[in-house]
């Protein structure tokens, strides 16, 4: 075998073990919990890719505010939920947690590639203060009420010109046409990403985002590590050039921040792109299926377009495009009722959340004129609460109201096609027919 080959195996081999000590174990563990029932584990098979209520969220509530399943803490208590969102004696959930055993530590510490996977640190997803609030001042200010403003007319003229596009295609796909194209546009400007980027970003941000499931199969696990050593690359590069000749964009700020080491910046900037599209392509694309299989309440829409932005809010209350996060104790901790050892993982489900029947009546019902849809926690809560709110609030409201008030008759063409994705509530594909034959 040749030096390369040598090298290509033992890289291999240290994916092929990390693959096993963070998605491998867990895996087997869980198909055998889905196995005798558990819930939970059924939810990580994707055994529940439903609109509206889970019929799994709903078991797991059934069994109380805050529940042992697959030997996990978890929750679908609204309150709860949101309590433990904003406690500081827990904390985010990283692979160098000093509750994990030290040998693991050790292997894992061995096998990290130093990708830019938005689920590991130095992403400031799964970054504990004072690193975390240093990451976030930095990046804070391009997401603030002003900066959201500012976007406003880039956001109208990004949608105009893809509905323009949209007309001459008989049957439309809403999700790669419109739905994925708004949020990557206006993610990729505020990075100062050049335009031509556009399809590379959405496959690289497409192909990755299974790493945010737990219980991957190796070859999901390596296509999407394999995706992001391309990431890594570019922004790499990238940062090179903008650290010697800064733009007045996102990335350059993070580029010349003396404050950062150069991972700290590949990883912020991956995390920033990822997150400022794959979620709200969702926000969007649950969108037009809620609207076009609710006629009642588009029209109410149309006729009071004022209730947009309370639309919004349903949607995400209703179709919660981030499905649960989780957190460590770092102490004991008492709640519930119950004893929470100092170490263990607790899972927030937002979606269950969302659904909490004592805050939201009649959860099933899908509302636009609710008058608490907007106290829903899509966006999560606390320190890790969504940096990006704002703007993903601005676009969910041009880019749907522009497509119905252009195209009233809009119906999607088809069943629209389920991404194969757990924790983020996604369309692949969802054809339609603009106008009535
Ligand atoms: C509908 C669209 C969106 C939804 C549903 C959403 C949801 C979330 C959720 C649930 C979290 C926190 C996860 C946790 O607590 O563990 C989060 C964090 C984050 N989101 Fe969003 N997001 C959306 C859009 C955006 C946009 C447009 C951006 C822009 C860049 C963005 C940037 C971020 C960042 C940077 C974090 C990490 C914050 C931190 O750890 O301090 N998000 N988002």
């Amino acid at each position: 075998m040749s030096a390369m080959s040598d090298r290509k195996a033992v890289m291999l081999t240290r994916a092929w073990i990390r693959w096993l000590l963070m998605h491998g174990i867990t895996r087997s563990y869980l198909l055998w919990s889905a196995r005798r029932g558990d819930p939970l584990a059924q939810i990580a098979f994707g055994q529940d890719r439903l609109l509206g209520t889970s019929p799994f969220i709903e078991e797991i509530r059934q069994r109380g505010r805050l529940t042992k399943l697959s030997g996990t803490h978890v929750t679908t208590d609204y309150d709860l939920c949101r309590r433990i969102l904003r406690d500081n004696r827990f904390g985010v959930v990283t692979p160098n947690h000093p509750i994990i055993p030290k040998p693991i530590r050790w292997v894992l510490a061995k096998t990290d590639q130093e990708l830019p996977n938005l689920t590991e640190p130095p992403s400031m997803l799964v970054t504990d203060p004072p690193e975390h609030t240093r990451y976030r001042r930095l990046v804070g200010q391009a997401f603030s009420p002003g900066a959201i403003a500012e976007l406003k007319q880039r956001a109208v003229e990004v949608t105009d010109g893809l509905l323009d596009r949209l007309e001459s295609k008989p049957r439309p796909d809403l999700i790669e046409d419109f739905a994925a194209q708004v949020p990557v546009a206006i993610i990729a400007e505020i990075l100062g990403l050049p335009a031509d980027m556009h399809s590379t970003l959405l496959r690289w941000g497409l192909n990755s985002a299974p790493l945010v499931d737990r219980a991957l199969t190796w070859t999901t696990y390596r296509h999407a590590t394999d995706e992001l050593a391309e990431v890594k690359q570019y922004f790499d590069q990238r940062i090179d050039k903008l650290t010697a000749e800064p733009g007045d964009d996102l990335l350059s700020v993070l580029a010349t921040s003396r404050e950062l080491t150069r991972r700290e910046q590949t990883a912020n900037a991956a995390l920033l792109l990822d997150a400022g599209f794959l979620t709200t392509v969702n926000l969007l694309g649950n969108g037009i299926a809620l609207l076009t299989s609710h006629p009642d309440q588009l029209k109410l829409l149309m006729a009071k377009p004022e209730l947009w932005p309370d639309t919004i809010e349903e949607i995400l209350r209703y179709d919660c495009p981030v499905r649960m996060t989780g957190r460590i104790s770092n102490c004991d901790v008492d709640i519930a009722d119950q004893h929470i050892k100092r170490g263990s993982l607790v899972l927030l489900s937002l979606a269950g959340a969302n659904y909490d029947p004592g805050v939201f009546p009649d959860p099933e019902r899908f509302d636009v004129t609710r008058v608490n849809a907007a106290d829903h926690l899509a966006f999560s809560g606390g320190v890790h609460g969504c940096l990006g709110y704002r703007l993903a609030r601005m676009e969910g409201i041009i880019a749907l109201r522009t497509l119905f008030e252009r195209y009233p008759d809009l119906r999607l063409d088809g069943a629209p096609i389920p991404r194969r994705l757990i924790n983020l509530h996604a369309y692949r594909s969802m054809p339609a027919k603009l106008t009535a034959d």
